[in-house]
């Protein structure tokens, strides 16, 4: 027998092969709640606009909620032979209500629902990653305003730098995090928009509107051309994009935490509820799940690249290339939300080694740079000869296998012998970091202000929300 749906020419059952590369139904069966609600808005518009009789929609808008139940339930027989959600639902339609079923399918195509259902399905998504991302800045500012005053070293060039506070580093990826909310904000205004009523690419002869299918579904308007809205899918691309940035982000905190971890450095414990065992090393405590947030940006980053290839040149309209682009989005969307809450929880439970962070914020002479100012400040020396001064004081230390503050102050004026001894007022990593006022800098007092700005900010918004 040949397709039901739309096999008024064929006289001859599709082959096997085609069957089974044809079928979408294992991937859009997740679009279940997105097409009912379009079909139900679809039809209630038909029936308003006199197209199809209040009655054949009241049947069908039923006949739809009971098809959802039965989904919810589990109830449900997916029949791969009817390709795709929108056939599946349909096809249950018309066994329970019969011939009014048929009617459903009127000035539509099953190109502009499945635009509208991934729509719909994306912007959902986009809702609950902007939520997950709300939930990481609140507990990265909470760990902040607790750690605002923790000294440990900053690095460039992973090399310690100058010392910095925990807090502060903290309060760094709030600020990535609000960026990525931003794009993703962005994003859904531009997706905001339905394909519904575009038909196959050329609009219908009935007389639609469009703009109540719009409104009833929570999209801003319609889209205004038929072909784009049938043959566009920017608004994964472009979801995927800040997906993939997003990951990013999480992927170099995720690897701050594998460095932190590790016994070498040990700045940081997680709990056991972070960590796992090793079947062989009995006191192994691994960081797999900050490991597997590095790893799933690949798979983000994957599914962008994969969907820009699909695709890149394509012609309009509609292309059944096009249905490609479901499973690679939704599996990079899941591996996204994964990492952002594993890295939420990772936030909540770690634990600073605040003695080990202070010491290793001191080697490496990390407060060269206070001693090379101090010169500048006090002695009114030009920062370049400053820099080259400290150089050689540094030099000195390290002959000695001392410390900046350790080196005894004569062997400092034997180098320039206008230094006193209150330069050893600016030398600890604590004095380091209480001088850096400057806007944006990492003095405790500047990163409290930041974290409690940010908690107002979050709490005002999620009482708004
Ligand atoms: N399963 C299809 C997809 O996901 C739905 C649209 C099919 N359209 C068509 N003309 N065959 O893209």
């Amino acid at each position: 027998m040949s397709n039901k749906m739309w096999g008024g020419r064929f006289s001859e059952r599709p082959d096997e092969i085609m069957e089974e590369i044809n079928v979408s139904i294992d991937v859009d069966r997740h679009l279940f709640a997105q097409d009912i609600a379009a079909s139900k808005a679809h039809a209630a518009m038909l029936a308003a606009q006199g197209i199809i009789t209040a009655s054949d929609a009241k049947n069908i808008g039923k006949g739809l909620d009971t098809i959802l139940s039965e989904i919810g339930k589990g109830g449900f027989e997916f029949k791969r032979a009817l390709e795709d959600i929108h056939m599946n639902v349909e096809s249950r339609l018309s066994e329970l209500i019969g011939p009014a079923a048929g009617r459903l399918h009127t000035a539509r195509s099953r190109n502009d629902q499945v635009a509208t259902d991934f729509r719909l399905y994306v912007r959902d998504v986009l809702d609950e990653t902007d939520a997950a991302l709300a939930a990481f800045q609140h507990a990265l500012v909470q760990r902040a305003l607790e750690h605002a005053a923790t000294v440990m070293p900053g690095f460039t060039h992973l090399q310690t730098a100058q010392p910095v506070t925990f807090g502060h580093h903290l309060l760094a990826y709030v600020e990535m995090a609000a960026r990525d909310r931003g794009r993703f904000q962005d994003a859904r205004k531009r997706l905001n928009e339905s394909p519904l009523g575009a038909a196959a690419l050329a609009g219908t002869s009935f007389p639609i509107d469009r703009h109540a299918t719009a409104k009833a579904l929570g999209f801003d308007r319609p889209m205004a051309n038929s072909l784009d809205a049938v043959s566009d899918r920017d608004f994964v691309l472009e979801t995927l994009s800040g997906a993939a940035i997003c990951a990013v982000h999480m992927s170099r905190f995720a690897e701050e935490i594998v460095i932190w971890t590790s016994p070498l450095v040990g700045m940081i414990r997680l709990s056991d509820k972070f960590t796992t065992g090793s079947s062989i090393m009995p006191q192994k405590r691994n960081p797999d799940a900050a490991e597997l947030v590095r790893a799933k940006t690949g798979r983000v980053i994957g599914a962008l690249n994969g969907l820009l290839i699909v695709m890149k040149g394509l012609p309009l309209a509609y292309q059944k290339d096009m249905q490609e682009d479901k499973q690679g989005a939704m599996e990079g969307f899941a591996a996204l939300s994964l990492a952002i809450r594993a890295m939420t929880g990772m936030v909540r439970d770690l634990v600073p080694d605040e003695a080990k962070m202070k010491l290793a914020a001191g080697e490496g002479y990390a407060t060269a740079t206070d001693l090379a100012d101090w010169l500048v400040r006090t002695l009114k020396m030009p920062f370049r000869e400053a820099h080259h001064v400290t150089g050689r004081i540094v030099a000195k230390a390290a002959e000695g296998g001392v410390a900046l503050h350790d080196l005894p102050l004569e062997q400092m004026q034997a180098i320039e012998p206008d230094i006193t001894k209150d330069v050893l007022g600016v030398l600890s990593v604590e004095s380091s970091v209480k001088s850096r006022t400057s806007f944006g800098g990492t003095a405790p007092k500047n990163v409290a202000a930041q974290a409690k700005a940010w908690l107002r900010r979050l709490e005002k918004e999620r009482k708004l929300g």
